[in-house]
Formats: C-alpha cells, sequence, structure tokens
C-alpha cells in the first residue's frame, strides 16, 4: 500500500493496512482536510443522491441529506462496551467478551467495504496541540461522515503532523455495512438494516462501528470516543471527560464566571449553552464554549479547567427558531449540513417549530410532498444540523484556547413534570455527586425507543459512559476530594408543569435569572435559604426585572418539594441503586439517608416561610 509522504507514524500505517486487506475497499484516501477536498466530496454526494444543494443564496454552501427511515437516531441497544470483564462494563451497558465480539465483527467486516472507498480520518478532539486534546483516525466507507467530521472535529493532514512517528491515537472503525458488488447501483444512504454493532473496546481504547451512518452511530469523534473511550482515559489519568455543554456568563462589570451543564439528550443543550439574556439584562452576557461534550482537568492553580472537544455542533433542529436560539439559528445559516429536515419549494429547509405558521407546501425528510393537512411530521424528531462552532454569533473568545476556561460551577437538569424545583445547590460535593447520580429524565426522541417516560440518566451518561456507572461515581467522589476548592454544583429542571400540563416556567432566555443567582452564589454573594435537598433561592434572590408578573405562588409552585412525591423519588433512586449495588460507594447510601430525614422534617409539601426545620432563616 502507498501512504503519503506525511503519513511518518508506522502503528497507524500498519493499522490501516490490516483494516484495509479486511475490508477490501476499491481504494484506501487519505483526507487532508482541506476546503477543497470537503467541496469535492459534497460534489461527489450530491452526484450519489445523498445530498441536495440548497439555495446557494438563502442557504450558502448548504446540503440536505435524507437517511435511511430505519437510520435515524444513535442506537443504544446495539451499543456495546466489550471491556475484558464484564464487571467493569457494569450492569447499565451491553457487554460481550472482547474475542467474541471481535470474531462477529471480524465476519462483518470481512469485505464490507467491496465497490467503495475507505477513507482515512485524522481528527483532533480539542484543539490541536492542546494538552488536554487527543488524537483518532477514523476510516470509514461512508463520504457523509467525512463531511460531518470534517465540521464537528479539527481535521486532516495537520492532526497527522502532530501524531508524528511515535504518537498515539484511538483507532476507530466504521463501515456502514453494505458492500457493492460488481455493477450494483449504491443507494443514497447506505445502511445495514440487519446488523448494527458499535462496539468500544475500553481497554484497546478501539471503536468499531458496523452498519449505521447516523450521528454518534458514525461520527465516532463524537460520543463513542470523546465520551464512552475518553471517560475510561479520564479515569485512569485523572481528568473528566462529560455529557456537558460549556457558557460563560459576563456581568456588566466584566466580570466572567463559566460553569459546565450535564443534560440527557434533547434537552435543550444547546438552546442553553446560546441563551441571550432578557432585554432587562441589560450588559449581561452569555458565551458558548461547547454544546454538547467537556473535557475537564486539574489545572496548575488547582481549579479545573475545561476544553470543548469538539468544533461544530451537531444540533437537534426541530424547536429551534430565531425565538428559541437566533445563535444556532445563525450558527446555521451556511456552510450547514442538514439531516432528515424537510425541504422548501425555493431550496432551503424547514422543520417543526422555525416558524409559528407551516409552510403550504413542503418535501419532508423521506422526500415525500408535504403539507400543513399531512398526519405525519415534515422533519423526523431528530433531525440534525451540523454547523462549525464559530458560526455562532455568541462563540466565546476563548472556545479555542489550548489552556481550557476555568470552571466555577457543575449544573444537572433533566426533563421533568414534577418533583424537581426550578433550582438548587447540593450541600456539598458529595450531595452533588448524590443529585447527579440521580436525576432523572423523560425520554425524548435522540435515541430510539419510547419516548416520554422518566428514566434514570446519571449525570446525564447513562448511554454514554465507558465503564460501570458505580465505579464512575466514585471517582468523581475522589475527584472532588482531590481539588481544593471544587466547582459548587447545582439541580435545575426547566420543564416543570402545572396541573393543567402547562410549563410553569418560560425558559429560554428567562433561564439567565436562574443562572445569575448560581454565578451569585459561586462569586460568594450568599444568597438564598436551606431547602430539605439544599439551598434554594427564595423569591426575592432572583433577579425578576422584565418578568415582575411572574408571581411569588408561581415560584412557589415551581420550586416546592412534595414530601409524598419524594419518598417516591427516593425509591426510585433505590432501583438504580441496587441495581449498582455491588460497586455502589456507600456515601451515596448515607446521602439518600440524609435526604429522608430532611423531608421527613420539613413539612409535606415544602414551601418557603412554612415553618421547618429551623434553617430557613440562615443565609
Ligand atoms: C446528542 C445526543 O446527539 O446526546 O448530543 O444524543
Ligand atoms: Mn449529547
Amino acid at each position: 500500500m502507498e501512504f503519503p509522504t506525511y503519513v511518518r507514524n508506522e502503528k497507524l500505517k500498519a493499522w490501516v493496512q490490516e483494516l484495509a486487506a479486511l475490508c477490501q475497499p476499491d481504494q484506501v484516501y487519505w483526507c487532508d482536510g482541506s476546503q477543497k477536498e470537503y467541496d469535492q466530496m459534497c460534489l461527489t454526494l450530491i452526484d450519489a443522491g445523498t445530498f441536495i444543494k440548497l439555495n446557494e443564496t438563502k442557504r450558502p454552501n448548504s446540503f440536505l441529506a435524507r437517511s435511511d427511515p430505519s437510520d435515524v437516531a444513535r442506537v443504544e441497544d446495539r451499543t456495546f462496551i466489550c471491556s475484558v470483564s464484564k464487571d467493569s462494563a457494569g450492569p447499565t451497558n451491553n457487554w460481550m467478551d472482547p474475542r467474541e465480539m471481535k470474531a462477529i465483527l471480524h465476519k462483518l467486516f470481512d469485505g464490507s467495504m467491496r465497490g467503495r472507498t475507505m477513507y482515512v480520518v485524522p481528527f483532533s478532539m480539542g484543539p490541536i496541540g492542546s494538552s488536554l486534546s487527543h488524537i483518532g483516525v477514523e476510516l470509514t466507507d461512508s463520504p457523509y461522515v467525512v463531511v460531518n467530521m470534517r465540521i464537528m472535529t479539527r481535521m486532516g493532514r495537520q492532526v497527522l503532523e502532530v501524531l508524528g512517528e511515535h504518537g498515539e491515537f484511538v483507532p476507530c472503525l466504521h463501515s456502514v455495512g453494505a458492500p457493492l458488488e460488481r455493477g450494483q447501483k449504491d443507494v443514497p444512504w447506505p445502511c445495514n438494516k440487519e446488523h448494527k454493532y458499535i462496539v468500544h473496546f475500553p481497554e484497546e481504547r478501539a471503536i468499531w462501528s458496523y452498519g449505521s451512518g447516523y450521528g454518534g452511530n458514525a461520527l465516532l469523534g463524537k460520543k463513542c470516543f470523546a465520551l464512552r473511550i475518553a471517560s475510561v482515559l479520564g479515569r485512569d489519568e485523572g481528568w473528566l471527560a462529560e455529557h456537558m455543554l460549556i457558557l460563560g456568563v459576563e456581568s456588566p462589570q466584566g466580570e466572567k464566571t463559566y460553569v459546565a451543564a450535564a443534560f440527557p439528550s434533547a434537552c435543550g443543550k444547546t438552546n442553553f449553552a446560546m441563551l441571550i439574556p432578557p432585554p432587562a439584562f441589560d450588559g449581561w452576557k452569555v458565551t458558548t464554549v461547547g454544546d454538547d461534550i467537556a473535557w475537564i482537568k486539574p489545572g496548575p492553580d488547582g481549579q479545573l479547567y475545561a476544553i470543548n472537544p469538539e468544533a461544530g455542533y451537531f444540533g437537534v433542529a426541530p424547536g429551534t427558531s430565531d425565538k428559541s436560539n437566533p445563535n444556532a439559528m445563525a450558527a446555521c445559516s451556511r456552510n450547514t449540513i442538514f439531516t432528515n429536515v424537510a425541504l422548501t419549494p425555493d431550496g432551503d429547509v424547514w422543520w417543526e417549530g422555525m416558524t409559528e405558521t407551516k409552510p403550504p407546501k413542503l418535501i419532508d425528510w423521506q422526500g415525500q410532498p408535504w403539507t400543513p393537512d399531512s398526519d405525519r411530521k415534515a422533519a423526523h424528531p431528530n433531525a440534525r444540523f451540523t454547523a462549525p462552532a464559530n458560526q455562532a454569533p455568541c462563540i466565546d473568545p476563548d472556545w479555542e484556547n489550548p489552556r481550557g476556561v476555568p470552571i466555577k460551577a457543575f449544573i444537572f437538569g433533566g426533563r421533568r413534570s414534577s418533583v424537581i424545583p426550578l433550582v438548587y445547590q447540593a450541600f456539598n460535593w458529595n450531595y452533588g455527586v448524590y443529585l447527579a447520580a440521580t436525576m432523572g429524565s423523560e425520554t425524548t426522541a435522540a435515541a430510539a425507543g419510547q419516548v416520554g417516560v422518566v428514566r434514570r440518566d446519571p449525570f446525564a451518561m447513562l448511554p454514554f459512559c465507558g465503564y460501570h456507572m458505580a465505579s464512575y461515581f466514585n471517582y468523581w467522589l475522589n475527584f472532588g476530594r482531590m481539588i481544593p476548592n471544587p466547582p459548587r454544583i447545582f439541580g435545575v429542571n426547566w420543564f416543570r408543569k402545572d396541573e393543567n400540563g402547562n410549563f410553569i416556567w418560560p425558559g429560554f432566555g428567562e433561564n439567565m435569572r436562574v443562572l445569575k443567582w448560581i454565578v451569585d452564589r459561586v462569586n460568594g454573594r450568599a444568597i438564598g435559604i436551606e431547602s430539605p435537598l439544599g439551598r434554594v433561592p427564595r423569591y426575592e434572590d432572583i433577579d425578576w426585572r422584565g418578568m415582575e408578573d411572574f408571581t411569588h405562588e408561581q415560584f412557589q409552585e415551581l420550586m416546592a418539594v412534595d414530601r409524598e412525591e419524594w419518598v417516591e423519588e427516593v425509591l426510585s433512586h433505590e432501583e438504580l441503586f441496587f441495581k449498582l449495588y455491588d460497586r455502589l460507594p456507600k456515601e451515596l447510601i448515607f446521602i439518600r439517608e440524609l435526604i429522608l430525614s430532611a423531608l421527613w422534617r420539613s413539612p409535606e409539601r415544602w414551601r418557603f416561610g412554612l415553618g421547618g426545620n429551623g434553617n430557613e432563616l440562615a443565609n
């Protein structure tokens, strides 16, 4: 096999050679990551029918792809952590013996790229050359994956230059699993309907993905590397890989505070990361470092520093609008790949929630004519845009700082229509770990399966932790002990509903009010009182400028802690704890006891100023 002269890493050469022999592509192509190469590949994708070029005036240099209707989301039930022992993967991951899995995969990958090109995609997760960054190389037979990877990561020849002769890389193998026999015509979205395997070998730090071309199943830098493999790397090397956005809050006085926030998939992470403060918050600014993943490491000064390992947004399109997230709309206004959204007659895109009135005529995500009377959605609920991160006007000036940005608070939130208050601060780090470990969320369309049921999603990492979840809790507990002044931990819930099923809290830009309280707390402007769950703001602790019509009573409703509901909630924590019992840190059991006793000592429905344990006055 011939290699470009700049490829100097023998391990990489040997690996590519070995896998090319297994997958038998017609050719092997080394991606240089240039604009010219990207443009050329987009043309190839148009010829193949995968891409439709969008209106150059309305959506410059942008494309629409429609996936196979069977390949529209991450497939968690086909995702495996194949550690040497089953115990290391833990009960929340699918596991198979790595030798057994390798045997299956070797059979599937044997000849899997026949009739296709194998693209070699070198990429850096994190700014090239940063000590917080890591290199991966993806071999894929999907040009759609290549162009998405060029947006989502720093990709190309310069990465191989940093890798040098002896650098380490995470090998990522991907095939859509649809070899072409001689003369066989390709389809616009090749995939394998029968077999899908998204497999991680944590000890080997390797990823093998077969059968899907969609999102996290195929763009292997994202969930597979930056979360599942990186969580293992982080545990072994003393850092954290988290399913967190990173944002900066700047006060009118120029005080800058960075926070990282974990929410399960499709809970508005991109919206929160790109929040625009309400008009009354004159001079306040929120800037975005990342919208999905954070890599976090203690710095020399003992503070935690975070980078966004990605270089683009793979955002959920439905619900995104000039009203809900103008920054995301600007980010995907050009140079963007759309997947599974609807097409307008003038060659632009549309999705549910983009505009108040539906366009009279569209082509839906499956290529069928659509009108507002159609009884189906025009865009798939998990339709996405892939857009360069720096196209968001709110991008933080330090988003590519190789040292990362200092993190002052961790925020954990789920989608809960009841039970969980708008915001509360954990009493200390261990309580915070408990809060995060037991967080739950009503499921969404980001993953295949039932939508709308509460599932425990510890740290929003349930589908993304590459090892035993209880060991991960323990790692977090220890991590807090190692740093002198760890970030404060908060729980939030934007999604609480009243008895008529309406959201009590408006969310979006108004979340700034909660963020401001959090920033005030971590910067020592101590305000709030104790609730059974942790410290909470009183009505008067929230800045209501421009939202004065939100009443005391509404706020009480949003913040109430109902004993009966919480007893049930704690019982469902038990369910998770029993599952993880063999490795569960005992601290979490003690904290559960403390929470229960605080609940029993407080009124049936805890609200401010209604008695309780007497702590309400303590500030
Ligand atoms: C995502 C997800 O795509 O969490 O970010 O599913
Ligand atoms: Mn995510």
